[in-house]
């Protein structure tokens, strides 16, 4: 009877979504939320204690979570005896607030408002078998235990002072996990996943299929394509959604430096996606078309003068230079073999822009130093779909993601030479790119579909779990991989968002 406890407590109501400037109002749902739960918990409790399956304060007996009375003694009684000191299991201290926010020498173990994707609850319920920490040999968490962790992390993981962990990062990654409807927020500096935003908890479908995500160079706003909800979301820094625009089959998505226009090509996903570009409004997401004859452009990049937009063709190799703020186009075919451009990197002089072509397997130079009068230059061979680039701010190298060899090419910027193939734990599927705007670090997000990365835990559920690999560019070799959720896709750095 006790220990059905856990399939009881209704951990979901609490559930949400890291939007922190509204924790005052749920503060308020929660207290009375709580006081149902508060009664029922305490009802089953009183036939547990007789047992005294009940080790330290349980949740029902309070309305405010305080982390010193009621979280750091559990730790202290269950945890703190392998996780404390220098030499802390995995390197996972549990010995103050700060320190269990800072995770293990791999990754988070709590994400604040998402319980049922923190480590620390999975690892103490979810592993096969025993869980940990009873498969370590000592006693582990009661039902009621667990509840209250999983309150406490539901409701923000707060310090007694109402601190909300990563409140104030201003290093932020968003990655897309399209398979499951969600996005991962990565403080890039902590490279920790800090947030995990669950979409259908906003009434979008299972299939909303994110692709992609750019952010303001403030870092206030951010948007994020549905391609399977045919929608572009505009979410605030604190991930609350503020409006969206309806928009067919959504792809890739850039800003235009000045004129306050959000950019979306076509995703792939449909053949019947229209052969238009999409120009919003990003002040009240106005959706105005360009159409552009050729059918899903996908590349997509704004030369940073804002002079024009470039597009290419997914299915005929014919180069689109739109005139920005107009919707005058001028095509340029694009030679060589089918290259099916996928993806456009401009260097931040604007007089350079590579595109990878992903039927061909090349990378493929363009000088656009005149934007009127584009000159294709040299092709590349690099690994198989090549899928994104990103140039360093620094412009001394490109880092190419190549999908079906598992690697990252890193190319010389002046010689085009290839100085590096990149593979290694981590990299599956490599997708999305993205660097920090100290010349750092390189973050690529591996879609792992078919499972060529095995997760550090195996909870049954998680074999294709995507990763964000973190390369350091001073010696080209991955140093991290986060684990984020199924089918990591596009991603969006904060511009001049640091690795350090
Ligand atoms: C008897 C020692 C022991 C106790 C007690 C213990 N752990 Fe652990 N814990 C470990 C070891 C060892 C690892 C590393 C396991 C591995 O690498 O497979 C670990 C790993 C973890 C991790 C994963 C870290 C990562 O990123 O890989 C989490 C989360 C965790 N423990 C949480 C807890 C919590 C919460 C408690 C208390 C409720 C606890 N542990 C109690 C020994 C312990």
């Amino acid at each position: 009877m006790c220990t059905d406890l856990s399939d009881q407590t209704p951990a979901e109501a609490y559930i949400s979504f890291g939007i922190e400037t509204s924790a005052y109002q749920r503060q308020r749902m929660k207290v009375s939320a709580s006081a149902a739960i508060t009664l029922s918990i305490g009802l089953i409790l009183g036939g547990c204690e007789l047992l005294n399956d009940v080790t330290s304060p349980d949740p029902g007996s309070t309305d405010t979570i305080v982390f010193s009375s009621h979280i750091q003694p559990l730790f202290d009684t269950h945890c703190t005896g392998c996780h404390s000191g220098e030499t802390a299991d995995a390197g996972l201290r549990f010995d103050s607030w700060s320190n269990t926010m800072l995770g293990s020498k791999h990754g988070e173990a709590v994400i604040p408002y998402a319980a049922g994707h923190s480590l620390m609850i999975r690892l103490v319920t979810d592993l096969p078998g025993d869980p940990h920490p009873v498969n370590e040999g000592n006693e582990g968490l009661s039902a009621a235990e667990v509840a209250l962790l999983e309150r406490w992390i539901d409701e923000g993981a707060l310090d007694d002072d109402g601190t909300v962990p990563f409140a104030d990062s201003n290093d932020l990654l968003y990655v897309c996990n399209r398979d499951e409807a969600s996005i991962s927020v990565i403080d890039t500096k902590a490279k920790l996943v800090i947030r995990r935003l669950d979409l259908v908890k906003l009434g979008f479908t299972e299939n909303a299929a994110p692709y992609d995500v750019v952010v303001e160079p403030g870092g206030e706003q951010w948007y994020v394509s549905l391609a399977g909800d045919n929608a572009v979301l505009k979410f605030s820094r604190a991930n609350e959604l503020v409006a969206q625009a309806a928009v067919t089959f959504p792809g890739l998505l850039a800003l235009h430096p000045t004129n306050g226009i959000l950019y979306a090509g076509r995703a792939l996903n449909s053949a019947q996606a229209p052969a238009s570009i999409v120009a919003i409004r990003r002040s009240d997401m106005f959706v105005d078309e360009i159409p552009v004859v050729f059918s899903r452009p996908h590349a997509l990049a704004v030369r940073p003068q804002g002079d024009v937009v470039f597009s290419a063709g997914f299915d005929v190799d014919q180069l689109m230079a739109i005139q920005s703020g107009t919707s005058s186009v001028t095509f340029t075919p694009i030679t060589g073999p089918l290259h099916s451009m996928g993806h456009f990197a401009i260097s931040p002089d604007g007089n350079w822009m590579w595109g990878s072509g992903w039927a061909s397997s090349l990378m493929t130079l363009f000088d656009i130093s005149n934007p009127q009068a584009v000159q294709q230059r040299q092709s590349i061979p690099v690994a198989a779909d090549p899928r994104q680039a990103a140039i360093l701010p620094n412009s001394s190298a490109l880092y190419i993601s190549g999908n079906q060899d598992d690697v990252v090419t890193v190319v010389d910027f002046s010689s085009t030479q290839v100085r590096k193939v990149i593979s290694g734990n981590g990299m599956s599927e490599p997708n999305g790119i993205a660097v920090t705007g100290d010349n750092r670090f390189v973050f690529v997000s591996n879609a792992n579909t078919a499972g060529g990365y095995i997760p550090r835990y195996d909870f049954r559920d998680n074999d294709r779990t995507g990763t964000v690999v973190v390369i350091d560019t001073a010696i080209d070799e991955i140093v991290k991989v986060i684990e984020v959720g199924k089918r990591a896709s596009g991603l969006g750095m904060k511009p001049g968002a640091i690795g350090f």
